[in-house]
């Protein structure tokens, strides 16, 4: 019997650059999917995976992220002098949903290093992580990537990072893994070799590691005595690879579809599948998906017209 998954690190004190203007001022965790902040989609599939403390590693001017999960005493005051029950109902459930800290971290040293800051509140235990920008949807009859990831980590007792296919011309911008199928199940990757975004050129596989990993606490001492990569930053897949090597890894093909939300194509589709998932938004968003298309066809017809026109 393996110790329980009850504690998530979320990190989200990077500066959200690809998402420039608007991270100059929001942190890019509080974008909206349609009516909510991505960071509540990536603490509520952590919740319903069986987590029960999430730790967010949290960086300077980002406060905003922790006030969204505390009590707006003025605001909750006011809905019920009103009567808007349905509003603070929302509100209460955020702010009940379970036990949230947050850490800061103060040098923006990469993944690895965010990761190693929650060491002291995390212990000799298996923990989860959860990257902010990569949204994992699953439908109401799949558990969420996480909850999969920690039900394959209890069957094998080795530490697990969610895994899919990419096409090789993309595989530059993630972990990239080299490893064989597991023939008893093909849904788990034995990984043999991981490289942090392998330059164009050199790719050797097109399965790509995204933002859903259960770690064993011994990657805490691979953590600390790693050195820097090129980039100056302490980088989790490097890490990933002693622990491999160590204790073996597994690639787990999960359900679901994920999406980089952190790319700005990649956040109008989060949007629209959000949309698509919640049955009191989904007829309305396919009825605007349809007549943006049809405009759309219709303005290209027109410009050809009045370009034959002249
Ligand atoms: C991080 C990880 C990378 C992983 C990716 C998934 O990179 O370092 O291994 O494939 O997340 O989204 P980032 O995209 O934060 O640069």
């Amino acid at each position: 019997m393996h110790l329980q998954v009850k504690k998530a690190i979320l990190p989200v004190a990077g500066l959200g650059t690809r998402f420039l203007p608007i991270t100059k001022a929001i942190p890019k965790e509080m974008l909206a999917i349609v009516d909510r902040p991505m960071i509540q989609l990536i603490v509520e599939e952590a919740f319903s995976s069986g987590i029960s403390q999430i730790i967010l590693i949290n960086g300077h001017h980002k406060g905003n992220i922790e006030d969204f999960f505390d009590t707006n005493y003025e605001l909750n005051d006011l809905l019920s002098k009103k009567g808007d029950i349905a509003n603070l109902e929302i509100l209460e459930k955020i702010e009940k949903r379970g036990f949230i800290c947050s850490l800061r971290q103060k040098a923006a040293l990469g993944l690895g290093h965010a990761i190693l800051c929650a060491r002291p509140l995390i212990g000799d235990e298996p923990f989860a992580v959860l990257l902010g920008d990569d949204l994992i949807f699953t439908d109401s009859h799949t558990p969420p990537a996480l909850a999969q990831l920690v039900e394959n980590y209890y069957k094998t007792g080795i530490a697990q990072v969610a895994l899919m296919q990419v096409p090789q011309t993309e595989i530059h911008k993630y972990g990239a893994a080299e490893g064989v199928a597991d023939p008893k199940n093909s849904r788990n990757f034995i990984i043999n070799n991981l490289v942090e975004k392998p330059p164009k050129g050199t790719e050797k596989t097109d399965q790509a590691v995204v933002g859903r990993y259960v770690l064993t606490p011994a990657i805490w001492g691979i953590l600390e005595k790693l050195a820097p990569s090129n980039d100056g930053e302490i980088q989790l897949t490097d890490a990933l690879v002693h622990l491999m090597k160590n204790e073996g890894l597994i690639g787990y093909r999960f359900c679901g579809s994920r999406v980089d939300a952190g790319d700005r194509i990649g956040y109008l589709r989060a949007n629209l599948t959000h949309a698509l998932l919640r049955q009191e938004l989904r007829q309305d968003t396919l009825a605007l998906m349809k007549e943006l298309l049809q405009e759309d066809s219709t303005s290209v017809n027109s410009r050809s017209t009045s370009s034959e026109k002249r």
